[in-house]
């Protein structure tokens, strides 16, 4: 008679701990499959393209500003032509307003002039104004990523 003992399927302790063994080396060796093919996938963080369109031309007559709130940016149009400048104040992120005399920063009371200059509160510099250009379909871009000096504005057709 056999020293090994059965439950009553018949499996005896050493059936077992092989079989437990087993899925255990198989486990581990999917576990380091996985590993090894986690290396070919690139370790890269996508971020939000700083380039975005907003319209044709026609859709900013002149006098008009526009706040493109998804984007926290004010698209401008007068008698020199269109340009950008962000909302996020330059302290420390939130957004402003316009004002008759430019923008106003609700958080801690930043003043920037119609040019965005900062003419009172704590924002260490101006809004940066950003590049638009117009792609070959009409559509302008905004390029957020691209900072052009103020005064910069354009004419589009
Ligand atoms: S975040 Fe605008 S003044 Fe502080």
């Amino acid at each position: 008679m056999s020293s090994e003992t059965l439950d009553k399927e018949g499996v005896t302790r050493r059936d077992f701990l092989g079989l437990a063994a087993f899925g255990a080396a198989i486990f581990s060796a999917l576990s380091v499959i996985a590993g090894t093919l986690r290396i070919f996938k690139p370790n890269v963080h996508y971020e939000e393209s700083k380039k975005f369109k907003i319209g044709k031309p026609e859709n900013f007559p002149e006098g008009t500003v526009r706040k493109i709130d998804e984007r926290n940016l004010f698209i401008f149009s007068d008698s020199d032509g269109i340009y950008a400048i962000t909302a996020v104040c330059q302290h420390l992120g939130c957004i402003v307003y316009t004002t008759e005399w430019g923008f106003q920063c609700p958080c801690h009371g930043s003043k920037y002039d119609k040019e965005g200059n900062v003419i009172g509160g704590p924002a260490p510099r101006g809004l940066p104004w950003f590049e638009i250009t117009q792609n070959v379909d009409g559509t302008l871009v905004v390029n957020a990523g691209k900072e052009v000096p103020k005064g910069t504005k354009y004419i589009f057709a």
